[in-house]
């Protein structure tokens, strides 16, 4: 029985995707504008340029993408063109339609030096002028069939229909636009005297969303004063956007699209293998929706969840949570060329939302027994904190095993990037270093005290500190020992999260933590920040003259400037590097009561005048007993106190201490 009901259902998609094949299996020509008003000459470097230019839009159509826009040249001849598909259109459709119109354009326009040729499946425009972004209706065409008496329509309801369809279809496009980036939507309206219609628009993907409903409007608005004389059909074709309507489903409907052409072929042995083929499709789909079905139940279960057990914080939560489908698509499912940088808790990878906003997504590594409830506590916790010296949780997504963390995208890279650079710290003046160690101030400040809860980072570090287009420092990670660590007793823990150089003496020793470690942190990042040289007590090379030694020594013999980075020497301010290192040698003293807050830091920053105790010698200068501290942490936590396994673990990230 289901073999039998399963198999009539095959013959079924089969006929529909053979017809849909016969009807859509050419390309339409509908009409090509060339620019008069400019023209170049052949085998002029523009000519070449547009050449090049049509070859990357008809290469790239072959990636499947029904919109995609290129330069080729530069200057005075550079030559700027897209193409567009129409939004159902299946892929090979595309190609042809892509393929056919760059011949056209090419051979009907031989020395416009813009034009536009539009197809009923795709458009194709290219410009002398930077035309993406830009809304543009002119040159225009339309098509009427003007088969009824528009008496007759008009009594029929079907301008109430109509009007009805590009009523709505503006925004529905720009919808569109938005959330799948495509800029697409059909709208089907009954009239009253059994007719249907059907209505499609399309923006190019480049326009904004306010200028897509621009665009649609107005040339749905043709249609009103052309059509008047019955068009029963009418397409209204811009650079910018499409709009037509039928008395028939020339669209086809969204997910019935045949993803490639079949050939027809004569004899029975393809038809049998497509029969084949088409079965095993049909299974496959069955399996997903199953699949699909029993996840969506799941969720909705969760969701319910949700709702008892975080009242009316749930809806927070839900703004917050995205599909695992979704972020897959937003990384290219976390393809290798997404990765941008590997942190202590996993992966990150750089995403495009939807809605084309770039994100930072954290794939957090799944060796974390927490359990789903705690997870989405600690997200609710860490979007709250919101700073502008630290970077912002966007959302989150849990699903399956997967973990992931969603934040803005901060563009700059990291401030070890910059530091630790032999090229780019010659980037970074004094004024900028200045700017980011108050702001890294801030930051912490907040987590601290300002914030509604205590958070303690203890990850403090370079390569937590993201830096934006202007330089503003944003700290990252934070919140994420919480997270990661949770069966910890407030105050000290037996798992050392934190990266070496950077962590206190008794955080990395008894693994005491309190803010006065985020303080040591900051004292040994804000030295770094002015020597533009690491702390570099690796267990190999651990020199007496290691960074805070090195610093103590300049500032105890009045010569602070030694530790200033060399390529400052043009762009310091004296009692703001002296100020500074002063802070910074406060912060790494052995003692944390002798440590000043975060509080007291942002104010000594702030006001120049304020009054600062000198400091007492740094907590590593003592290397004798440093050693034999650390011998005793590494042997007691259960590494192997051999040189060259430390030095290893010095240079990794936190990832190490974390539980099997
Ligand atoms: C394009 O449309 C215009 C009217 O808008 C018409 O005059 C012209 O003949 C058409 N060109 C082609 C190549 O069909
Ligand atoms: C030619 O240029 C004039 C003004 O410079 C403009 O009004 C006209 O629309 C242009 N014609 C075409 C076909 O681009
Ligand atoms: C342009 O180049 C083609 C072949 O490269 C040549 O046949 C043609 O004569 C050239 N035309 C001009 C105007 O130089
Ligand atoms: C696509 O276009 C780019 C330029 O935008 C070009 O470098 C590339 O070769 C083209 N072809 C393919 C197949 O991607
Ligand atoms: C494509 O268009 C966007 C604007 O929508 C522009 O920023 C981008 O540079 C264009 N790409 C190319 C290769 O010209
Ligand atoms: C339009 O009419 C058909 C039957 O003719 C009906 O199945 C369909 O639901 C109607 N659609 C709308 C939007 O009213």
């Amino acid at each position: 029985m289901i073999i039998r009901s399963k198999l009539s259902l095959t013959l079924f998609l089969l006929c529909t995707l053979s017809l849909t094949v016969t009807e859509t299996s050419a390309s339409v020509f509908n009409n090509v504008s060339c620019s008069s008003n400019k023209t170049f000459t052949p085998n002029s470097t523009f000519n070449t340029n547009l050449n090049t230019l049509l070859s990357y839009l008809s290469s790239n159509v072959t990636n499947n993408v029904r919109f995609f826009n290129a330069t080729a040249g530069k200057d005075s001849n550079a030559v700027y063109g897209l193409y567009m598909c129409r939004g159902d259109v299946p892929f090979a459709l595309c190609r042809e339609c892509v393929g056919f119109a760059t011949l056209t354009i090419a051979s009907s326009c031989p020395t416009s030096k813009e034009a536009v040729i539009w197809y009923n499946e795709c458009l194709l425009r290219y410009s002398y002028r930077l035309i993406f972004s830009k809304m543009e209706e002119r040159p225009r065409h339309k098509i009427n069939i003007p088969l009824g008496d528009p008496l007759v329509l008009h009594s029929n309801g079907f301008y109430t229909a109509l009007g009805s369809i590009f009523d709505e279809l503006p925004h529905k496009a720009a919808l569109a636009l938005a959330e799948s980036n495509n800029g697409y939507a059909v709208k089907q309206e009954n009239t009253s005297a059994s007719v249907t219609l059907y209505g499609l628009a399309q923006c190019t993907p480049d326009l904004a969303a306010g200028d897509c409903i621009r665009c649609v409007t107005d040339a749905a608005a043709e249609f009103v004063k052309s059509c008047c004389g019955g068009s029963i059909g009418a397409s209204v074709l811009f650079p910018s956007c499409i709009v037509r309507y039928e008395t028939y489903p020339f669209y086809q409907h969204s997910g019935t699209s045949a993803p490639t052409m079949i050939k027809r072929g004569g004899n029975i042995g393809t038809e049998v293998i497509v029969i084949v083929v088409v079965l095993v499709v049909v299974l496959v789909m069955l399996f997903g929706f199953g699949y699909c079905f029993i996840r969506i139940k799941a969720r909705k279960k969760r969701k319910a969840g949700d709702r008892e057990k975080f009242g009316p914080e749930h809806t927070v939560l839900e703004s917050l949570e995205f599909d695992l489908v979704t972020i897959e698509a937003a990384t290219n499912n976390f393809s290798e060329d997404r990765r941008i940088g590997k942190g202590g808790y996993g992966e990150v990878y750089k995403g495009i939302l939807p809605n084309r906003e770039e994100v930072a997504v954290k794939r957090l590594s799944t060796n974390s027994k927490q359990g789903a409830e705690e997870f989405k506590n600690e997200v609710l916790l860490i979007a709250k904190l919101q700073h502008k010296n630290l970077v912002r949780l966007v959302g989150f997504c849990q699903e399956d095993r997967e973990k992931i963390l969603i934040y803005e995208y901060v563009p700059n890279k990291s401030l070890d990037h910059f530091l630790f650079d032999s090229q780019k710290h010659r980037q970074l003046t004094w004024s900028e270093r200045f700017k980011i160690i108050k702001g890294i101030a801030r930051g912490i400040l907040y987590l601290h005290e300002d914030s509604r809860l205590k958070i303690i980072h203890r990850d403090i570090k370079p390569s937590n500190v993201l830096l934006d287009n202007g330089i503003n420092p944003k700290i990252s990670d934070f919140g994420m020992a919480r997270m990661v660590a949770t069966d910890q007793i407030q105050g000290c823990t037996n798992r050392v999260v934190g990266t070496y150089g950077y962590m206190s003496p008794e955080y990395a020793m008894h693994g005491q933590f309190s803010e006065k470690s985020d303080v040591f942190s900051f004292g040994v990042m804000v030295l770094e920040i002015i020597s533009g040289k690491k702390n570099s007590c690796y267990f190999e090379s651990c020199r007496v003259d290691d960074l805070l030694s090195y610093a103590w020594n300049n500032w105890r013999d009045e010569s602070s400037f030694q530790l200033l980075d060399p390529t400052l020497l043009e762009s310091y301010v004296p009692n703001e590097v002296e100020k500074c290192m002063q802070i910074g040698l406060l912060c790494v003293q052995e003692n944390p009561d002798d440590r000043p807050t975060m509080g007291t830091i942002v104010s000594y920053l702030s006001n120049p005048s304020l009054e600062m105790p000198f400091p007492l010698e740094p907590a590593f200068f003592m290397h004798g007993r440093m050693r034999r501290h650390s011998a005793e942490h590494e042997s007691s936590s259960g590494y192997s106190t051999n040189r060259s396994s430390l030095s290893s673990v010095n240079k990794m990230s936190t990832t190490a201490f974390f539980p099997r």
